[in-house]
């Protein structure tokens, strides 16, 4: 068994501003293979050390996580891009009962704390944000992940757009599952990978997706898991890194998805209109077929 840890880090606070401690356990949901801080023994922990993330109730939520794993005293260092979050950190680790130092430096509000001996409504902030089934969607889901509250209108364009699939295929950053459930509802497909880099979103699939045919991996696309001689990918894929637009990452999907087709195997893909993809569609596959168009998204079908 190993040691219980004595410190704890969320995500890739920079270095320079927030160096987490030597052995401090990544507990990040975005990086595959990381500690859950929902598991971490309450009261446990010398320090956490959080780079936040922008959506509040998520963010509240893994502030009362990490309060709720920190022992009386123990240190919470939280920073954020102040657009994205930063500005509210000091007045959200306030209202849990902390006393917070607050800095700035490099756009980045950086508030250090200590957990105080009776915090104050972390309860509340973490039954906020837990995953729950939205009777609006008919899915599990989780604050924080990908359109966790409304259905995504490129992903319900894509759908109208599939014809039934058959075979073996992949759901390349699947999310809660929304393409996979169509896809699954074609008696002919045989097995579907569902991937993605968010371990809420994968554990949310797996939820609404109860189907013997799928298999969830909580990994990054672009490099896993061992995938080869698929009949058929399907995705709606990603086009932020940490907050930023990447048109890379769609670029890097779009290659991830070619190489594990088979030759003739189709690739079923929506994105956002604006978003450079056809040059790298046409590279690997010859010709993309435009299937749909609507809402500033578009659908396409390109075969190996
Ligand atoms: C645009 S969303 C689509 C989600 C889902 N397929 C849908 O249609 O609602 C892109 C998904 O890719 C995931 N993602 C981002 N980077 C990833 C990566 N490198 N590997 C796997 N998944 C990734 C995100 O967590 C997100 O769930």
């Amino acid at each position: 068994m190993s040691p219980s840890p004595v410190s704890a880090v969320y995500g890739l606070p920079p270095p320079e501003l927030a160096p987490a401690p030597a052995g401090a356990v990544q507990v990040s949901p975005l990086i595959p293979g990381s500690a859950a801080l929902e598991d971490i023994a309450p009261a446990s922990l010398e320090s956490v050390t959080v780079a936040a993330p922008p959506g509040t109730i998520e963010r509240r939520y893994v502030l009362a996580l990490a309060l709720r794993a920190l022992a009386p005293g123990g240190r919470l260092t939280a920073l954020a891009p102040k657009e994205k979050g930063g500005s509210r950190l000091g007045k959200e680790l306030k209202a849990f009962g902390c006393e917070v130092h607050e800095t700035g430096q490099r756009h980045q509000r950086i508030c250090q704390t200590r957990r105080p001996d009776a915090p104050a409504g972390l309860e509340a902030a973490i039954e906020a944000g837990r995953p729950r089934f939205s009777e609006s969607l008919g899915l599990w889901t989780q604050p924080g992940v990908f359109s966790w509250d409304r259905p995504d209108p490129g992903s319900v364009l894509l759908i109208q757009a599939l014809p039934p699939l058959a075979g073996r295929g992949a759901d390349l950053g699947c999310g809660l599952g929304i393409l996979s459930h169509a896809v699954l509802a074609s008696p002919q497909v045989i097995e579907l990978a569902l991937v993605d880099l968010d371990r809420r979103a994968v554990d949310c699939a797996r939820r609404n997706v109860q189907d013997p045919r799928a298999g969830f991996h909580w990994r990054d696309a672009r490099t896993g898991p061992e995938l080869a001689g698929l009949d058929f990918v399907v995705m709606n894929p990603p086009f932020h890194d940490a907050g930023a637009e990447d048109k890379a990452l769609g670029q890097a999907f779009i290659r991830r998805a070619h190489a594990v087709l088979r030759k003739g195997g189709v690739l079923w893909l929506v994105a956002n209109r604006h978003l450079p993809y056809e040059g790298v569609l046409g590279d690997l596959f010859g010709k993309a077929a435009l299937k749909a168009e609507g809402g500033g998204f578009k659908v396409y079908e390109a075969r190996k």
